[in-house]
């Protein structure tokens, strides 16, 4: 069964720095990296990396770094027939500062802001039960919606990864099957309880250095993550949900497949960059054992 992915993709410009500037301010920084992110991408690259059988829809621009990280999708064995180029604009861009192993992130849309609903139809049109469609928030949130709603009624599987926040998304939440939020981004959306009355199937709440949870109706347990020293979490979510995506689509439940992808996560987290972070399927098992 195949993985179904509509997502941004970004150049992450990402630098480090031992305090955060104030308004005004310049502090020396450290460890620039330009790196293939977006958080579409990056789980575009985890669940291929982490097993699965990937295609992606999105935008790059005409710059110099939107083939280059099309390119690299590829290798990751992502299949890009339908990540086309938005003539005349710039790959989505995320400017990031890493301090003390967190990020902040500032993101321009860019390309990413040019997917359509005839992109959807044409990249969902040999979707079927059994193939999961997974989507974040970094495109417009009515074509993201459309992509939900268009899977939902092939009876596909929909993973909603509800990052960056957007309350916009709620009107398109009775077409998600299991839902990705991080604790703000739950709490934002009205709690798990809420969630579930809606009809979501699962809620899964990542929950940083403290594992996660999962949830579904009258079911709720709590799950440790491996314990490492980071040093820079951006992208943990994304890998977290690529490795989810990966083991459903190879038939694991859910308790198995947010155990692989928890470690992967994890593992992320202990190297720099967003998708160059990314471990694969066998560094994961090499790791568990
Ligand atoms: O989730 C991490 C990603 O968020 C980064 O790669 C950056 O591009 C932003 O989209």
């Amino acid at each position: 069964m195949k993985t179904y992915i509509v997502g941004s993709i970004n150049t992450d410009f990402v630098i480090e720095c031992e305090r955060l500037p104030k308004l005004g301010e310049t502090v020396q920084g450290g460890n620039f990296l330009i790196n293939a992110g977006g958080k579409g991408a990056n789980q575009a690259h985890a669940c291929a990396k982490l097993g699965g059988v990937v295609k992606m829809c999105g935008r790059i621009g005409d710059d110099l770094y939107g083939e280059r990280w099309r390119d690299s999708l590829k290798d990751s064995g992502v299949d890009v027939s339908h990540v086309k180029t938005a003539e005349g604009c710039m790959t989505g861009c995320a400017v990031i500062t890493v301090f003390e192993g967190n990020n902040s992130i500032i993101i321009d849309s860019g390309a990413n802001s040019k997917i359509t609903k005839e992109d959807i139809d044409s990249f969902l049109n040999d979707a079927s039960k059994g193939d999961i469609l997974l989507c974040q928030l970094e495109n417009p949130i009515d074509i993201v919606g459309y992509a939900l709603k268009c899977a939902h009624e092939r009876g596909t599987t929909t993973v909603l990864n509800p990052a960056p926040a957007n309350t916009e998304i709620a009107e398109y939440l009775k077409y998600v099957d299991i839902i990705t939020p991080n604790e703000h981004e739950v709490e934002l959306m009205g709690g798990v309880e809420h969630l579930l009355s809606l009809g979501l199937k699962t809620v899964i709440t990542t929950l940083g250095e403290n594992g996660y949870e999962i949830a579904s109706r009258g079911f709720s347990k709590r799950y440790p993550c491996l314990k490492v020293t980071p040093v820079d979490t951006t992208a943990a979510g994304d890998t977290f949900c690529g490795g989810l995506c990966a083991k459903l689509s190879l038939g694991y439940d859910i308790e198995e497949s947010c155990r692989f992808a928890s470690a992967a996560a994890s593992i992320s987290t202990t190297r720099y960059g967003a998708s160059a972070s990314i471990p694969t399927k066998d560094e994961v098992i090499k790791y568990l054992k």
